[in-house]
């Protein structure tokens, strides 16, 4: 069995390179052999009318988040972790509160930002009455496209928020209900092929978001049942093969977002659990059925 580690081509941060190495070490310790690839656009492209891939791999581990090289892969007949289908829904966060809805997962209110084609077009006043009709204050904004916490900001008062959406009216985002109860702290737990695995508390003193990037301490958490049930029917519903579910701690846990590229370095470190071998066995087991 081969396979390709397929990454960003721009991203060479520390944290990426050590999760690419523990996986491949973990692959190695089971007998699997894989390289990993810059995620290019060469790896795979239309050519005379029909997709030409150049690997030569069993399955692809795909650490990007562009998700036109994992269709493309697919299409040529490779099994991709995680599936094209799956990226796409955790990519955009407001497409993943759609797609989770009407399933009975719990999750803070939430509205699509409008898209604005104009830079100089104006939203009517009364667009911020009617937010804050429908969610309180603060409102949570969130850019659709972000992760690490940075494209994500509270707004404590009417005018911050008319401020904030004219700031990012050219992007995607949505507006959320502030889960005060979950301020400074969330879980985040890890599903591996429909099945819990882990999970951490992460807390923060002086921010609301509870990132580790932002500097949120880490520590093994006991998830309670409800909580690992919430997130493994999130899984089986978006089709994750691998995730880390974000969960905000209100009296009902709710879903706040899912990462189809959860980073695993701290959750090995605060459970002392092998993530990566975890992910590397699962692999294997799925691409030996296909075989
Ligand atoms: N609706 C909310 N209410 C309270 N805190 C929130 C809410 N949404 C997000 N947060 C906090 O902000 C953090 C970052 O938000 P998240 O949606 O996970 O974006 P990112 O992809 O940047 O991690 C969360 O881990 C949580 O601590
Ligand atoms: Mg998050």
């Amino acid at each position: 069995m081969k396979g390709t580690i397929l990454v960003n081509p721009y991203d060479s941060h520390p944290v990426q390179t050590r999760k690419v190495a523990r996986m491949t070490e973990e692959f190695s310790a089971l007998g699997v052999e894989v390289e990993t690839t810059a995620n290019d656009g060469f790896v795979a492209y239309v050519e005379d009318g029909r997709v030409r891939c150049r690997l030569n791999s069993d399955f692809v581990l795909y650490f990007d988040k562009e998700r036109i090289a994992a269709s493309l892969i697919e299409r040529a007949g490779i099994r991709v972790f995680n599936s094209a289908a799956a990226i796409e829904i955790c990519d955009d966060k407001m497409l993943t509160h759609t797609v989770l809805a009407n399933n009975g997962i719990p999750m803070p209110t939430t509205v699509a930002g409008p898209l604005c084609y104009n830079q100089d077009a104006k939203l009517d006043s009364r667009y911020i009455e009617h937010a804050i009709e429908i969610l309180g204050l603060p409102i949570v904004v969130k850019e659709c496209y972000g992760s690490f916490g940075e494209q994500v900001y509270l707004c404590d008062t009417a005018q911050k928020l008319g401020a904030k959406l004219e700031e990012i009216k050219m992007k995607r985002y949505l507006l959320q209900h502030f889960e005060k109860q979950s301020s400074g702290r969330d879980m985040r737990v890890i599903v591996i092929g429909g099945k819990f695995v882990c999970g951490m508390l992460r807390t923060s003193d002086g921010d609301f978001r509870s990132n580790a990037a932002l500097g949120g301490r880490c520590e093994r958490a006991d998830v309670p049942a409800d909580i690992v049930a919430l997130c493994e029917k999130t899984a089986r519903i978006i089709g994750l093969d691998y995730c880390g579910v974000d969960i905000l701690l209100s009296d009902t846990p709710k879903v706040c977002e899912v990462n189809s590229n959860a980073m695993f370095e701290m959750m090995e470190r605060a459970t002392g659990l092998n993530v990566a071998q975890a992910y590397a066995k699962h692999i294997v087991s799925i691409v030996q059925q296909l075989k």
